[in-house]
């Protein structure tokens, strides 16, 4: 089944309960939440309280995204603040990807492994078999509302192949710059999650859901 992941970094903070339940009511499964430390990344968004605040707005799945260093540190503080699948970057580790893997594991939550635009997949290769969801970045993280970098598609169509391949359980979700214009090309390539920011919460927030939740359903036939 192939799930839109709106990223609430773009959302209208003022108005942040309203409007995940207008995306899950138009159609959104996961909600994808951008947690970044002002290291990993450049830019510092939000952490556990603003996601135990918006936990009782919704049951969908929390798709929490860990753009912070060393997340291994952090990983029962987002438990407890209601994630579901807790994603972090392999550049930010320290080497010590397993541990992570394991720590998130060991509370009972699905696991998302992310790689950076430079990042090549051999780097993620050998935990693929351990892990949920790969995150495959297409732009570099920190910021919203930036363009998708191209040569993300020949990046998921890799992955794609690899995980066929080797009939892995885990999902490919593209997260960064997919728009109304491109996210055919991201389904095509082979995601099965699209992240989408500022192309769902920059205007009419149930239309902009909609159109995304329509492009879903046609490469699911
Ligand atoms: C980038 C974040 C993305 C971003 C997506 O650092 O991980 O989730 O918010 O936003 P758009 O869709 O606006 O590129
Ligand atoms: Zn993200």
């Amino acid at each position: 089944m192939l799930i839109l992941a709106p990223s609430i970094l773009s959302a209208d903070f003022s108005r942040l309960g309203e409007q995940i339940q207008a995306v899950v009511h138009a159609g959104a499964r996961y909600i994808h939440i951008d947690v970044m430390d002002g290291i990993f990344v450049p830019s510092i968004s939000f952490g556990m309280p603003v996601i135990q605040s918006i936990r009782p707005c919704t049951d969908c799945v929390f798709d929490v995204h860990l753009m912070i260093d060393r997340p291994e540190r952090y990983i029962e503080e987002f438990v407890k603040a209601g994630a579901d699948i807790i994603t972090f970057h392999v550049e930010a580790c320290d080497g010590r990807v397993k541990e992570t893997i394991d720590k998130i594991r060991s509370y009972d939550k699905k696991v998302g492994i992310s790689l950076n635009p430079a990042t090549p997949v051999c780097e993620i290769e050998p935990y693929l078999e351990l892990v949920d969801l790969i995150l495959v970045m297409s732009v570099n993280p920190g910021f919203g509302g930036q363009k998708y970098i191209e040569e993300s598609t020949e990046k998921i169509v890799q992955l794609r192949k690899l995980v066929d391949e080797r009939k892995l359980k885990a999902v490919i979700s593209v997260d960064g710059g997919i728009k109304k214009e491109n996210v055919g090309e991201v389904l095509e390539a082979g995601a099965d999650v699209v992240v989408a920011g500022s192309a769902v919460f920059h205007g009419d927030v149930e239309e902009n859901t909609g159109f995304f939740m329509r492009q879903l359903r046609e490469f699911e036939r």
